[in-house]
């Protein structure tokens, strides 16, 4: 796994800065298969491939939490072992599939996971953009929360630097997605957190987790954006009651590419082989 300790010689420029963000990989331990149909394993691997070949290469690599299926210790060796072929220095938040105390004994030399006392919070001041990772957990549920002292935590964080472009990871989506199963377990209380984040016009995207599948909503006079899973995908049923199911649509991942000169642009792409690039033009002009 890279090392954690970065530097800005990672982001040459001060002008520019290329992120990448996956999100839910859901590793099991033993090869099992999660929900018995999807080897999330496998799927994170050929992620990492995709990644590690981007060209241009990202600075850096987000991931937007459940790292792992049941948040048991050997899943966390497994999501490891497999994220020790990323090339790209990577950092975690968790979602409501990991465990607090066992990802932090996983990943001691990720020394940001350690920054406060109760919480798996962290701000990121190497880069251009300046990162702030949320922990929405609560242990056994599938909901995610902000108490009063994360948030306050929150809004001292971005006061210290209002100038510097800033994105903001929470695994739980705080806006409602129209995915009724997935809305039944939201960040509560998300008015909360959009009073802070609208207090702080610095923040150039609230990234989640959570939906598997990417979905944009305005959000604190900023925009809030969900990640597409790593391998399954929540199924697209905007039905009131809609049941709780998933697909194997193409997995995918968002690229979120700052400049001093254009600002914030997230483009989304696919982990997949796809017949291409073929060109528009020839020596003839336009290909007919
Ligand atoms: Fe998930």
């Amino acid at each position: 796994m890279a090392d954690q300790a970065f530097s800005v010689e990672q982001c040459p420029s001060s002008q520019q800065c290329l992120i990448a963000q996956i999100s839910d990989p859901h590793i099991k331990a033993g090869g099992k298969l999660s929900y018995r149909q999807v080897d999330t394993a496998n799927a994170l691997r050929e992620a990492i491939t995709t990644l590690n070949q981007l060209v241009p290469r990202p600075n850096l690599v987000l991931i937007s939490g459940d790292l792992v299926d049941f948040g048991h210790p050997e899943e966390y060796a497994t999501f490891k072992h497999i994220l020790s072929d990323l090339t790209l220095p990577v950092y975690l938040i968790p979602g409501n599939h990991d465990d607090r105390q066992s990802l932090r004994a996983a990943f001691p030399e990720h020394r940001y996971l350690f920054q406060h006392r109760d919480f798996l919070h962290w701000v990121i001041d190497d880069y251009p953009v300046r990162l702030v990772g949320l922990d929405s957990s609560v242990p056994g549920k599938p909901y995610g929360e902000l108490s009063n002292a994360s948030l306050e935590w929150l809004d001292k964080i971005l006061t210290e630097q209002p100038e510097k472009p800033t994105l903001v990871m929470v695994h739980h989506h705080p806006f409602v997605s129209g995915i009724d199963h997935m809305d039944q377990q939201p960040l509560k209380h998300a008015s909360a957190l959009e009073n802070v984040i609208g207090k702080h016009a610095q923040v150039e995207r609230v990234l989640c987790g959570h939906l598997h599948r990417s979905i944009q909503a305005r959000f604190g006079n900023t925009l809030a954006i969900s990640c597409p899973g790593v391998s399954h995908q929540v199924s697209l049923d905007l039905t009131p009651d809609g049941p709780s199911r998933f697909q194997l649509e193409p997995p995918g991942y968002l690229l979120h590419q700052w400049s001093a000169a254009h600002g914030m642009i997230t483009h989304q792409g696919f982990i997949a082989c796809y017949p291409g690039p073929f060109p528009f033009y020839d020596a003839n002009g336009l290909i007919d």
